[in-house]
């Protein structure tokens, strides 16, 4: 099937076999890897902005790694050194830096919907890098990829998203994602974090912790986000992490092989335990990992690579 899309926005707009060809792409990108590969020159040539407006260390830096492991130039957008700074506008900044011959723009960025604004503008392939509470795509992405290299398909696996539904790019990605992939997903948390309109997504809503981790084959933790106690969605980080902090004690309602996943960065001792980040059944490390063939796939495809001709250099 030929890849049509120019950008990448949302998983929510993505068919299953669009996502079944990013995963794809990925596991061939990582097998050249593995093999000892360092780079392949898909993307030589091309000129790939990470235009950051938002802090990060794991997205920024995996699509860095993926541009230049596709032999593409990249170049970090400093926003702290950068004209923003005397107020310039998403607008105009975009516009410059396409000017200056940018091929494609990965964009961060606190308002939700920024990429596409991007997109309407440019006639360039814009990433969504996350944009605000809406979605964090390859975050998405790189996460269902996980859990399939260890659990085949996804079709019925019980999937429980804990902690900070309600703010979270990462749990709306995420439920697209694995709601076409046929998971059975449950969000928990407390109800001020868990609005029942979740139901509409697809999704269980629980705030039972205990039921909702009974059985389950994979548990994502989400980062509880210190603003949101002055917002008063809980009365204290102590009283979140008592009523539905991961815990060793609760970890044992999970299946015994259950995958525990956090996409960074993690608050240890609040929504999840150290002995349980650090632990055997954790995948967190291989998240990070995977977010770099993930995100070469997207760079690779959005730029009009053929997916067959990286299958065949396998
Ligand atoms: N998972 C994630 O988006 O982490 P960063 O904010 O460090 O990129």
């Amino acid at each position: 099937m030929p890849w049509n899309r120019r950008h990448l926005l949302t998983i929510e707009e993505l068919s299953v076999a669009e996502i079944g060809q990013i995963h794809a792409t990925a596991a061939a990108f990582k097998q050249i890897l593995g093999q000892g590969g360092k780079s392949v020159p898909a993307l030589r040539g091309q000129t790939i902005v990470n235009l950051f407006l938002e802090p990060s260390t794991r997205t920024r830096l995996a699509f860095e790694m993926a541009a230049k492991r596709l032999s593409a130039d990249v170049i970090a957008f400093d926003a702290a050194s950068s004209s923003t700074t005397k107020g310039e506008t998403l607008r105009d900044t975009a516009e410059n830096i396409r000017a200056l011959g940018a091929d494609m723009i990965i964009l961060r960025h606190a308002a939700a919907g920024s990429p596409l604004y991007l997109s309407r503008l440019l006639d360039i392939p814009v990433i969504n890098a996350g944009d605000g509470a809406h979605e964090h795509p390859t975050q998405g992405l790189l996460d269902t990829f996980t859990m399939q290299e260890h659990l085949g398909t996804l079709k019925g696996r019980k999937v429980v998203i804990l902690g900070d539904i309600l703010f979270s790019r990462v749990a709306r990605s995420n439920i697209h994602a694995l709601t076409k992939l046929g998971a059975a997903v449950t969000v928990v948390g407390p109800s001020t974090l868990v609005p029942q309109w979740f139901t509409a997504l697809g999704v269980t809503v629980s705030h039972d912790l205990r039921g909702a981790l009974a059985g389950a084959e994979v548990v994502m933790l989400l980062r509880i986000q210190h603003e949101r106690q002055m917002a008063g969605m809980f009365p204290s980080l102590g009283e979140y992490t008592g009523m539905f902090g991961l815990n060793k004690a609760r970890a044992s309602w999970l299946d015994p092989q259950a995958l525990i996943m956090h996409p960074g960065p993690i608050n240890r001792g609040v929504e999840i335990d150290s002995e349980l980040a650090d632990g055997a059944n954790s995948v967190i490390l291989e998240q990070v990992a995977n977010g770099i063939a993930v995100r070469m796939a997207v760079l690779y495809l959005c730029a009009g690579g053929n997916p067959e001709a990286i299958a065949a250099t396998e």
